[in-house]
């Protein structure tokens, strides 16, 4: 039972404020803080500002006292996550879900068995902040073993980029990706290398929505405007060029026709992302459409962790592959670890360096060390 809740105010790694919950139970006491995004999509349950949810707190508090943790997500429902806000409404749901199950994995699946592969972020821009119009440029190591070797091989290749590319990094940007003066093609040419000498593979994450402006994609270094039909034939080709085993948000949110396409023609995980928005209904008109075969998970899109659960068990039964994300401004909270281990999604992506991304690397660690037979995930849809 609920016996008291408490909101305190604490920063993420953008260092904007956010908040952090707890509840407090006769097991104990259970806290949870959520991330959150920049490249936000239309179709994501809205958060509220910290000095909103201040207001809100004490009135919302009430409504879960003497309530059972596992009526959380049903309390929020009553209330509506659009007056809770979706930041608050995912703290209460995972501090509900650890209240529940102390071992957040536990409440999706008795025996941790399968680890996803970490997705990394190596190279950034679009609306993170770099020199390139494209918003991540992500590492697979596919080869890995263990969850050690995958974690390790990643932060070896952002290393070595790093190194390599020297003489045109100007820093880094809010997920700690490389801020480098190099053209897209010639990035890849670079990451594709050094990728293939740690035996990991390349993705993309176009978050286009913000490249998109009056019907064309916009690139800049160098200049140039592709039509929705031209943007198909150039991410088919950079697909085919270097090989690439993942792209993201190649096309604005409403376009599940060339998202459906692309999947057709490309040999390789389509994700959406801002497309569905971790939202079961969308994911339906996807499924539907057959636009994408991967699907980006992240919680607070939906807002809680029931919300979550119905998007990951239609994406399953579709045959999608699930990707469990973290957001670009992140805390220390390591719940997305659990979820990908406890739903068995194939990939997780949460950057590459960085505490408030480690934290999920080191509970991954520490789930694999516990786990009876542990064994990376199966992944589907990477042909070439
Ligand atoms: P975010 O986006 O900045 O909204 O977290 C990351 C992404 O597009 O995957
Ligand atoms: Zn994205």
């Amino acid at each position: 039972m609920i016996k008291d809740i408490t909101l305190s105010e604490i920063y993420n790694s953008c260092k904007d404020k956010t908040i952090n919950v707890s509840i407090k139970t006769e097991k104990g006491i259970f806290s949870a803080s959520p991330p959150s995004g920049t490249s936000t999509g239309k179709y994501e349950a809205k958060p509220l500002d910290v000095e909103e949810i201040k207001k809100i707190f004490p009135k919302v508090k009430k409504k879960f006292i003497g309530r059972g943790e596992k009526e959380v997500d049903k309390i929020i429902e009553m209330i509506g996550i659009k007056k809770v806000g979706a930041n608050l409404s995912l703290a209460l749901s995972v501090a509900a879900i650890r209240a529940i199950a102390f071992d957040a994995y536990k409440f999706f699946k008795k025996e941790a068995e399968s680890f996803p592969y970490p997705l990394g972020n190596t190279i950034g821009g679009g609306a993170h902040s770099g020199y390139l119009s494209e918003q991540e440029f992500l590492v697979l190591p596919v080869k890995a073993k263990t969850i050690n070797e995958a974690v390790k091989t990643n932060l070896s290749i952002w290393k070595e980029i790093g190194k390599t590319l020297k003489p045109f990094i100007t820093g880094r940007n809010r997920e700690n990706a490389w801020i480098c003066k190099l053209n897209d093609i010639k990035s890849l040419e670079v990451l594709e290398d050094i990728a293939e000498d740690f035996g990991a593979r390349i993705g993309i994450d176009f978050a286009a929505n913000n490249i998109f402006k009056d019907g064309r994609y916009y690139y800049r270094h160098p200049d140039r405007n592709f039509s929705a039909e031209d943007q198909l034939g150039f991410v088919l080709d950079l697909i085919k060029n270097y090989k690439l085993a993942y792209v993201e948000d190649p096309f604005i949110e409403n376009d599940f026709e060339h998202f459906a396409e692309l999947t057709k023609k490309a040999k390789c995980l389509v994700a959406g992302d801002d497309l569905f928005a971790t939202q079961s209904s969308r994911l339906k008109q996807g499924v539907k459409k057959k636009a994408g075969n991967a699907i980006i998970i992240k919680p607070n899109q939906a807002g809680t962790v029931s919300r979550t659960l119905e998007t990951v068990n239609l994406a399953k039964k579709s045959g999608f592959t699930t990707v469990v994300s973290h957001r670009s401004c992140e805390t220390e909270d390591n719940f997305i670890a659990d979820l990908a281990v406890g739903i068995e999604a194939p990939i997780i992506k949460c950057a590459t360096y960085g505490k408030e991304r480690e934290a999920k690397f080191k509970r991954l660690e520490e789930l694999w060390m516990k786990a009876k037979k542990p064994k990376m995930a199966k992944l589907r849809n990477i042909f070439i």
